[in-house]
Formats: structure tokens, C-alpha cells, sequence
């Protein structure tokens, strides 16, 4: 939940900003078309919707639903995040550590599901309520259909429970992986990988879990757009003191006790692959944090869960172990981004905020870690900074839009 309230403020954003994309991309004609590869789209955290349905033997508020008949939008649906009405969508999207199984449950009561695997429509609007408030992928699958794809057949969306690591989502690469088949199959060729943000940690460890002689076949490339490949370092203060991300009717205090217990959050914390050893992250007046201090770092904080939950997952792609497939490694460079919180009071107020460089939520060090694969796979590993692009506005840009055409119509 990193960008939990990173992802808002953007999309609220984007709502303008998208409404000005206009559509210059030329039409696909003639031959180009029955050559186009497959395409399947992995979301980052936040970036697809979930829903629910309620049976809760206990609400935390009266005006609280305790139980419904069906499934409902749990996310995106802004107006489940109004005061108060906040509280009872923590306590359903919130997750409980178990010690003994060293894995994550829903309240009592709460059944969540991840809509429309396979579909375009989970990740292209975010809240469908509103279709113009949270367009994520909107743009590029729109792009794409231009150039002769059609939803849910030969583009489609791979969603997942993002609020958990690769550990806790089995389930979800056999389903990929099958889909992956099918398309290639179908269409008599393999298939380009579309990630964003955490999807490509995703994609990734995906990859590396499949024998070379399966990604030889099915895969044709992997774009890997806003990748934090070495962790994210806001991650260190989403989990101290919360991040509402300067949307002043949501608590910061509150929104932390769900951002807190979601996996994902902790797997995203700053890996020491790539973050240098002394380079303090948090500073507090009694202590500094680097990458080899969280254990301390969760002890502090009085959340042992979260020490708990980066040990299960910190080894899923901590390797950085190359994809083994034709990579494009494409960031945001020269937006401020969160790279060291000071706090004086810890960790229960906002701390004060150290900007460096890198997409305004990916910190660039992370992103370019795909550069340590050129050379150590046989397949290219390409890298394309897009200057001034924010994290999820890059999915709107041109730019990516026209790289994206040229790698699917590149031979
Ligand atoms: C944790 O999981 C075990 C095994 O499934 C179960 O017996 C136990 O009740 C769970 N603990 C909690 C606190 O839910
Ligand atoms: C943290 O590091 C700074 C500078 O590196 C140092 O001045 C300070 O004393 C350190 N604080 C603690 C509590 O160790
Ligand atoms: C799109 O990205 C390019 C490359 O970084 C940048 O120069 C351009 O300003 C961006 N366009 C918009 C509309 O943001």
C-alpha cells in the first residue's frame, strides 16, 4: 500500500491531464496488424480493483455495513474514503498477520476478490463508478485497440490482490502462466509483458520462476514501466506514521494502520542490493535507520508483524536474478522524490522530507537496478529515461505510448 495515497492525489491529477490526451497515433493498417503480439497487462500496488462482500460479526462504527447481499467495490470507490465512512473501509481492506502460518487473513466476515482476471476493465479505470476519476492503463489500452487489439482477447489484464507479496498469491502465476499459453497459442507467437510500478516486482519474480526454455517461447518482451526494482524509500515513512499524501481530510494516523498490515508494503521497503550501506533513510532523535536496520526499525515502532512480513518475502526477487527475456526499462527521472524522512517526534507526527531524484515516487537508483541485467542475460536489456515524467502519468504520456508501439511492431 505504498502508494496508496500516492496513487490518489495522481489520479485526481490525471483526471485533468487525461482528459487532454487526444489520440495521434496513426491507425494500424495493413500488414503490421496480423503480426501484433499478444499483450498482457500486470498493475502495480493499487492499480486494480477489489471487491468485497460482507458477513462481519462486528462493525467498528454504527453506520458501518455488517453484512451485504453481494459483492461491492472496495477499490476504488472514493466515496468510501470520506471521514468516518473511512473507518469501516480500513477495517474491511485491512489484513491480519497469522504467526503460525506466516501469512495474511481477512477479518472475520470479510470475503475479498479480485475482479476480472483476464479483462481490460480492472485496471483500466480504477473506480468504475466514475469512469473519468482513476484512469490508469485507460490510455494505453485505448492506443492499442487503435492499432487493431481487442479487449480481453489478444490484450488482457493479469489483476492480483495487490495488498499481498508473490508468497501469498500462488494461485495467481498459475492463472498467468496458463493465460500466457493460451494467448501465444492462439495467436501463433508470444506475448509482451505490460507492467507498472509493483506489477513489474511481479513480473519479475514470475519470470524468474519459469525455465528458460518456456520464456523462450512465450515471451516476446517485457516493458517494464516505473519499476521500483530495489524497493521504494517512502515505504519507511508510510509505515512509521502513515502517508495521506497531503489529502487533509484523511488521517495519516488512521490510513497507517491499513497501510501497515498490507504485505506488499513491507516487500517494497528499500532493498540492500542497491541502497548504499550507510545511506540513513529515517532518522529519529534517538536512532538511524539504513537498509540493515529494520528489524530494529519494526521493533521501534512496536509492529513486530512488519519485521515478520519482510522476512517472508524480502528473498521473493532480492536477487534481482535477470528476467531472461527482452527487457525495457522505462522511468521517470526529474520528479522530487521522497528519499529520507527526519522526525522529531517518532513515529506518531509528519516528519520533514529529503528530495532527490527519481519519478515522485520511484527513487531513480531503483528504477535504473534493471541496468545491473545488460550483459548478464543474452537477451537486450534496453533503459529509457522519460525526463519529467510523474509515476503514474508516465502511463499517459506519448512517449511511452509510442515505445510501447514500436517495441509490439518491431520484428
Ligand atoms: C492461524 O492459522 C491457524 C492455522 O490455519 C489457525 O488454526 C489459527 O486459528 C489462526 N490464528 C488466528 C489468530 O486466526
Ligand atoms: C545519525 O546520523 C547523524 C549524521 O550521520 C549523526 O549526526 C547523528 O548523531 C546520528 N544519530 C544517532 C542517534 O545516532
Ligand atoms: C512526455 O514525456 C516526454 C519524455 O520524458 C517529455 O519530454 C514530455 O514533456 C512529456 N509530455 C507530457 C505531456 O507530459
Amino acid at each position: 500500500m505504498v502508494f496508496c495515497c500516492g496513487l490518489i492525489l495522481p489520479l485526481l491529477q490525471l483526471f485533468l491531464v487525461g482528459s487532454c490526451y487526444g489520440s495521434p497515433i496513426n491507425k494500424c493498417i495493413g500488414k503490421s496488424c496480423a503480426e501484433r503480439p499478444p499483450v498482457v497487462l500486470i498493475p502495480g500496488d493499487l492499480g486494480n480493483q477489489l471487491e468485497a462482500k460482507l458477513d462481519k460479526p462486528s462493525v467498528v462504527h454504527y453506520i458501518c455495513y455488517k453484512k451485504t447481499n453481494d459483492y461491492f467495490t472496495l477499490w476504488l470507490n472514493l466515496e468510501l474514503l470520506v471521514p468516518v465512512a473511512i473507518d469501516c473501509w480500513i477495517d474491511n481492506i485491512r489484513l491480519i498477520y497469522n504467526w503460525t502460518t506466516r501469512s495474511t487473513e481477512a477479518p472475520p466476515g470479510v470475503d475479498v476478490r479480485v475482479p476480472g482476471f483476464g479483462k481490460t476493465y480492472p485496471l483500466e479505470y480504477l473506480d468504475p463508478s466514475k469512469r473519468s476519476v482513476g484512469i490508469y492503463f485507460f490510455t494505453i489500452v485505448q492506443a492499442l485497440v487503435e492499432w487493431g487489439y481487442t479487449r480481453d482477447d489478444d490484450v488482457r489484464g493479469a489483476p492480483y490482490d495487490w495488498r499481498k507479496a508473490p508468497n501469498e498469491n500462488k494461485p495467481y502465476f498459475l492463472a498467468l502462466q496458463k493465460m500466457i499459453e493460451e494467448m501465444a497459442m492462439k495467436a501463433g507467437g508470444p506475448v509482451v509483458l505490460i507492467a507498472h510500478s509493483m506489477g513489474n516486482m511481479y513480473t519479475l519474480y514470475f519470470l524468474n520462476q519459469q525455465p528458460q526454455s518456456w520464456k523462450d517461447r512465450y515471451i516476446k518482451a517485457f516493458i517494464a514501466l516505473g519499476p521500483p526494482w530495489a524497493g521504494v524509500a517512502k515505504t519507511l515513512r508510510v509505515m512509521a506514521s502513515g502517508d495521506n499524501n497531503r489529502i487533509p481530510v484523511i488521517s495519516s494516523l488512521k490510513i497507517r494502520s491499513q497501510q501497515r498490515s498490507a504485505v506488499s508494503t513491507t516487500w517494497l521497503l528499500p532493498y540492500a542490493n542497491t541502497w548504499p550501506s550507510n545511506q540513513v533513510l529515517l532518522a529519529t532523535p534517538t536512532a538511524n535507520y539504513t537498509v540493515h536496520d529494520y528489524q530494529r526499525f519494526f521493533s521501534d515502532l512496536g509492529y513486530k508483524e512488519g519485521w515478520a512480513m519482510r522476512q517472508d518475502t524480502e528473498p521473493l526477487v532480492s536477487a534481482l536474478e535477470p528476467p531472461g527475456v527482452p527487457v525495457h526499462c522505462l522511468y521517470g527521472s526529474g520528479v522530487p522524490t521522497a528519499q529520507f524522512f527526519q522526525y522529531t517526534a517518532f513515529p506518531d507526527a509528519d516528519p520533514t522530507v529529503e528530495l532527490g531524484d527519481g519519478d515522485g515516487t520511484v527513487n531513480l537508483l531503483s528504477a535504473t537496478a534493471c541496468r545491473r541485467w545488460v550483459g548478464r542475460q543474452a537477451q537486450p536489456v534496453h533503459l529509457r529515461e522519460l525526463p519529467g515524467n510523474e509515476h503514474v502519468a508516465m502511463l499517459l504520456n506519448f512517449t511511452t505510448v509510442a515505445y510501447i508501439k514500436d517495441v509490439l511492431f518491431s520484428p
